[in-house]
Formats: C-alpha cells, structure tokens, sequence
C-alpha cells in the first residue's frame, strides 16, 4: 500500500477548526478506502510569527518541499495589521508559493444546484455554473523588481514626496507554462480557453496575448481559444459567467477575478484552490491546496465556519497529487448530497434564514454521507 504524505498547515483565525474537519475526512478515507496518509502539522501566518519570529520557519519550508501535498488553511487577522510588511502572515504564504514554484493556480467556480438562489445573481444566470480560473502564481506585479517605497529626493511637485513602485514583469517561458497548464486543463472539460489580459494599455499584455497564442497555434490547435482585456473580463463574468470554461490570466487579474467568480457561486466558504508546479520524481505536481476564503477572524473559535472549501481542497489534493479521482469525485458527491439534504452552517443561510449546524456537525454528515454513497 502506498503511503502518501502531507503536510497540514492549518494557520490562523477558522484555519485550524476547518483543518479538524478534513482530519476527519482523511480518517475516513483510511478507514474505509485503503488509503493511508503520513500527516504532519506545521504553523504558518500570524501562528507561526507567534512561535517563530516570522511567518513561515525555514524547516517548515524544507518540509513543504519533500511532501507530496501541502494543504494550508487561512493565514491573517487584525492582530497582526501592524507588522513590519516583510513579516506579515501573507508573506508565509507567498514564500511557500515562490520556493515552491507554484506557477498554475487552480480556483474552480462551480454554482451547486442546492445554493443557486444564494448567489447574488439570478438562479437562472449562475445555475449549473462551473467555470475553472487559471491564474499564474508566481510571478508578475506580486513578485516583480524594482519594488518599495522610496523617497522622492526633493522633487517640488510631488507632496508628500514619495514614490511607491511595483513591477509587473512577465518572461515569455512564465506565460508559456502557465497557458499550457490552461490548455491541458481544458481538454478534460470544455476545450475552451479564455485568456484574459489588458494589451491595451500594458506591454506585458501584449507578451501575454502573443504567447498565449503561439503556445495554442503550435500544440493545442484543437482547444477553442480567445482573448479578452481583463476589465471586459469582469463585466462578462457578472453577465453571463456560463460563456466560459477556463479563463487563464496573471496574478494579479486572476486575484481580482477570481474573487469575483468566487461570489458568483453564492458562498466563499465553499470553494477549494490548487497551486500546482513543475512534476516532481514520482511524476505528480509540486502541489499546494487551500481554500479561497480567508481567516474569518471575526467568526473564529465560535465552530460557525463552512469546512467545505478546505473538505473540498483536500478532495483536489486526491486528484492532484495522490491520483485518487474515483475518491476525489466520492468527495464531492457527499459534500452535494449533505447541501441537498439541506444541511447549512451559517454562511449558506439565506434571508429567510433556519437553524444552521456548526463546523463539526458540517464534518460530522459529510463523513456520514462519505458512508452512505461508498
Ligand atoms: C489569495 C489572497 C492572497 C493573494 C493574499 C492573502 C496574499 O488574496 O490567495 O487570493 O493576494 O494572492
Ligand atoms: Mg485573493
């Protein structure tokens, strides 16, 4: 029987009650399905500043790199908004995507039929939505030199007399590898690929564009490409979000988009992240998994949070990483049967409200659920 390692970083505000729950998911799935996980537990974010001094220990990176999955929770909260830029617990995160090379995020925004009158928009425009952002991780105005913020000498007409710089900067190769993660992608769905960028205005939207289009010209012909500029991007994902299948674009639109396509689906606290790099040894991805949502921490500690965005990170990392699909679609059919049974925690509400169950009762009937479907 093979063994598969992962490493938890369950980090700050609802991270670690989330984290309790996919624990329980992964008991399961030894108990009922051969599999067999080498699980350790590390700290992250604001945890590990507390612990450490910075927010990710240097074994705690060598130890993402040797597993074959990292599945991190939240980082984040008001406690730790004043300190220094270089040590703040985005940073934790950030480090493990950069020395990871984490290129190809994947952030799926699919509408489950039980919340489609969740969603902002009407039933009809978000159900049966299911679309896959693509977004590059590793590069671009995030990581791009020069950067700081820097005195204006003693320039008359600047008040204030700073400046503050970032870089956006993308190599030919970071786009190439990026698209053809999305045109692969593609092909095991709806072998379209929306490419999004703003050429109008920036060259290294053009370099997008051009690369995008060369790496489908020469090896994906057969996948249906297009282009858009990133702000008509927006609009069309709040329009009519069903035009499109997978949507490839850089780190800092896809930031922005993803959020946006997020909210389409009625609830943050329900959708999952891949971060996948360059195939190690054994063949499968570098590979870090986590919700989109955020730490909460207005809610943490208080067993209010959704556990499904993480549930449905590890189901990810079953696909991803450990090539488990048939228990990674097992996965999601319990978490759809649990919403059609009409079991709720707080966030998946709506305003005519009902009695919501706590994170653990959230857990609790997926892993049931997990029984009655196997
Ligand atoms: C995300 C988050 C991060 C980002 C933050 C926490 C640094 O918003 O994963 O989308 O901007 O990438
Ligand atoms: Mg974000």
């Amino acid at each position: 029987m093979t063994t598969y390692s992962l490493l938890i970083l369950p980090g700050d505000g609802i991270g670690p009650e989330v984290m309790a729950e996919v624990r329980k998911v992964i008991g399961w799935f030894e108990a009922n399905r051969g599999l067999s996980f080498d699980v350790s537990e590390d700290l992250v974010g604001g945890a590990a500043y507390d612990a450490h001094g910075v927010p990710l220990a240097d074994a705690t990176m060598e130890k993402a790199q040797s597993v074959d999955a990292v599945l991190l929770g939240a980082v984040g909260g008001p406690k730790y908004d004043n300190l220094d830029f270089s040590v703040k617990p985005e940073r934790g995160l950030l480090r493990l995507r950069k020395e990871m090379d984490l290129f190809a995020n994947l952030r799926p925004a699919q509408c489950f039929d039980a919340l489609a009158d969740f969603s902002s928009l009407k039933r009809e425009v978000v159900a049966g939505l299911d679309i896959l952002i693509v977004r590059e991780l590793t590069s671009g105005v995030y990581f791009g030199e020069p950067r700081g913020i820097h005195d204006d000498g003693n320039n008359p007409e600047n008040e204030g007399g700073r400046v503050g710089i970032n870089t956006q900067r993308y190599t030919s190769g970071e786009i190439r590898r990026v698209a053809r993660a999305a045109f692969e992608l593609a092909r095991k769905r709806g072998n379209k690929v929306c490419s999004m960028e703003k050429a109008n205005v920036m060259e290294s939207g053009i370099l997008w564009r051009e690369e995008v289009q060369w790496v489908h010209d020469n090896e994906y012909p057969d996948v249906e490409l297009s282009h858009m500029y990133a702000d008509n991007g927006a609009m069309q994902l709040v329009r009519h979000p069903r035009q499109f299948d997978v949507i490839v674009t850089d780190n800092l639109f896809g930031d922005i988009l993803s959020d946006a396509a997020a909210m389409l689906t009625g609830s943050l606290g329900m959708l999952p992240s891949a971060s996948l790099g360059a195939p190690m040894a054994n063949g499968r991805p570098k590979a870090m998994y986590e919700p989109v949502h955020g730490s909460a921490p207005d809610i943490a500690g208080q067993g209010k949070a959704n556990p499904i965005a993480c549930i449905l990170s590890f189901a990810m990392a079953l696909r991803y990483s450990y090539d488990q699909g048939a228990d990674a679609d097992l996965l999601e059919k319990a978490v759809e049967k649990v919403l059609a049974d009409g079991t709720r925690t707080a966030d998946l509400l709506g305003p005519e409200g009902g009695t919501p169950v706590s994170t653990a009762e959230m857990g609790d009937r997926i892993v049931a659920a997990l029984g009655a479907l196997a």
